[in-house]
């Protein structure tokens, strides 16, 4: 799909800035220029590399990363203020297609409780600061930050007044991620609307995730026609985290034919860099995280391992290969069937000898009592046993004499199984 087809999403990732805003995340410049590298093969359309003015440390962090990376445009973020501006411009100036963010609040909120500045104030710098940055930079996006909790009206003279002061690309943050997914439709759509020169500019929208509904609103927000997401690797960002990178992109390939939308990011990197901003921020992926977690293609009950033996369709709307995994998962467990149970033996090479089967599935079923998941190492221990009446070949006592006591069975199991 071509770059000017109205149907393109541009992914706009700030796993580097807002990402890395997470408590506990931080980044050095080697780590961030890893990170980028890896977002560059993953094929975003921008990437945010950090806030210059912050540090001396992100500062450099994102010169090296404007030097180096090709394709994808290189973006930093500044405050409205003179000084923010310099540093953004003199950390990205090398990159082949620079960008300077500003962000600067709309919310009567922000502007009365943390800016202490009239409503008119506030348009009038960012309208300076917004011409400012466009004298140095070709590419300026500006944020109106907290706009999901301000006043419509004055976010649409926010709007154009910014494209008037030569802004191209309008960003609406829900901030504090308090908006509902109609709402934040509606509030985007009355913006596109009847702000004053909205052709000029590309929407954009950056959701954050306090009530779980980051991806909901951005999606709605698509609905509406904002065409530029932003989004971070595994959701992380500020609390909650932002729309997750991974979650936007799937939906769209996912639901293709019903959104109609489509993206350049190559969904088989999706994995490897989860893994990699993982590593590098020393924080896991929940295991139950949309696509990335490491429950996302497995599969533990008995009715639905049936049914992805039978035919993956039963349960997965993506495939494992399109995410950039090898397969999905068939982890055995206590509410496993036998279809998993003979599956796996099977994979393993271990054939039981008539009228031992029933035997290894007790012995299974009672390990499995016992523990969180059996093991290929266990199930060719089990399979063992059930061909030697209860023996490893070990000189132990066969544990089928005790079946009585279900507990004591367990126990000796474990006890055979892992000394
Ligand atoms: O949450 C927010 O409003 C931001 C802006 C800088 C876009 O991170
Ligand atoms: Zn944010």
């Amino acid at each position: 799909m071509k770059d000017s087809s109205p149907d393109r999403v541009f992914i706009f990732d700030t796993t580097l800035r807002d990402g890395e805003q997470s408590p506990g995340f931080h980044l050095d410049s080697n780590a961030k220029v890893r990170i980028a590298r890896q977002l560059e093969k993953l094929g975003v359309d921008v990437i945010e590399a950090g806030f210059p003015i912050s540090s001396p440390g992100d500062f450099e962090a994102c010169r090296r990363i404007a030097r180096e990376i090709r394709g994808a445009t290189v973006t930093a973020l500044a405050r409205a203020v003179k000084e923010d501006i310099d540093a953004v411009w003199g950390a990205i100036k090398e990159a082949e297609k620079p960008q300077i963010h500003i962000v600067l609040s709309v919310s009567d909120v922000h502007i009365n409780r943390k800016l202490g500045m009239s409503r008119e104030a506030v348009l009038k710098r960012g309208a300076e600061m917004v011409a400012y940055a466009r004298s140095l930079c070709e590419n300026v996006q500006y944020s109106p930050e907290d706009a999901g909790r301000a006043d419509p009206d004055y976010l649409v003279e926010t709007v154009e007044t910014m494209i008037a002061a030569g802004a191209n690309v309008i960003n609406i943050p829900d901030t504090t991620g308090y908006c509902l997914p109609y709402e934040f439709g509606e509030l985007v759509r009355r913006v596109i609307n009847e702000a004053r020169g909205s052709e000029k500019a590309l929407f954009s929208v950056h959701c954050h995730n306090d009530l779980g509904l980051a991806v909901a609103n951005t999606l709605a927000a698509l609905s509406a026609g904002a065409r530029r997401v932003e989004c971070t690797i595994n959701g992380i960002g500020e609390r909650a985290g932002n729309t997750s990178l991974e979650e936007v992109v799937m939906l769209l390939r996912v639901r293709q034919a019903k959104l109609g939308l489509e993206c350049g990011v190559n969904t088989t990197e999706i994995t490897r860099t989860s893994r990699l901003v993982s590593e590098l921020t020393g924080t896991p992926v929940q295991p139950n995280k949309a696509v990335v977690g490491a429950n996302a293609f497995a599969h533990a009950s008995g009715i639905h391992q049936d049914g992805v033996l039978k035919d993956r369709l039963n349960y997965e709307i993506m495939k494992p290969e399109d995410v950039g995994l090898a397969d999905s998962r068939i982890v055995l467990t206590a509410r496993s069937g036998r279809h998993a149970f003979h599956h796996r033996l099977n994979r393993l090479g271990v054939t039981l000898t008539e009228g031992k089967d029933d035997e290894a599935w007790q012995r299974f079923l009672q390990l499995a009592d016992t523990k969180k998941e059996v093991t290929d190492e266990d199930l060719r221990k089990i399979a063992a046993m059930s061909e030697t009446n209860g023996h490893e070949g070990n000189g132990h006592p066969p544990v089928t004499d005790q079946l009585h006591d279900h507990n004591h069975v367990a126990d000796t199991l474990r006890h055979l199984i892992f000394g």
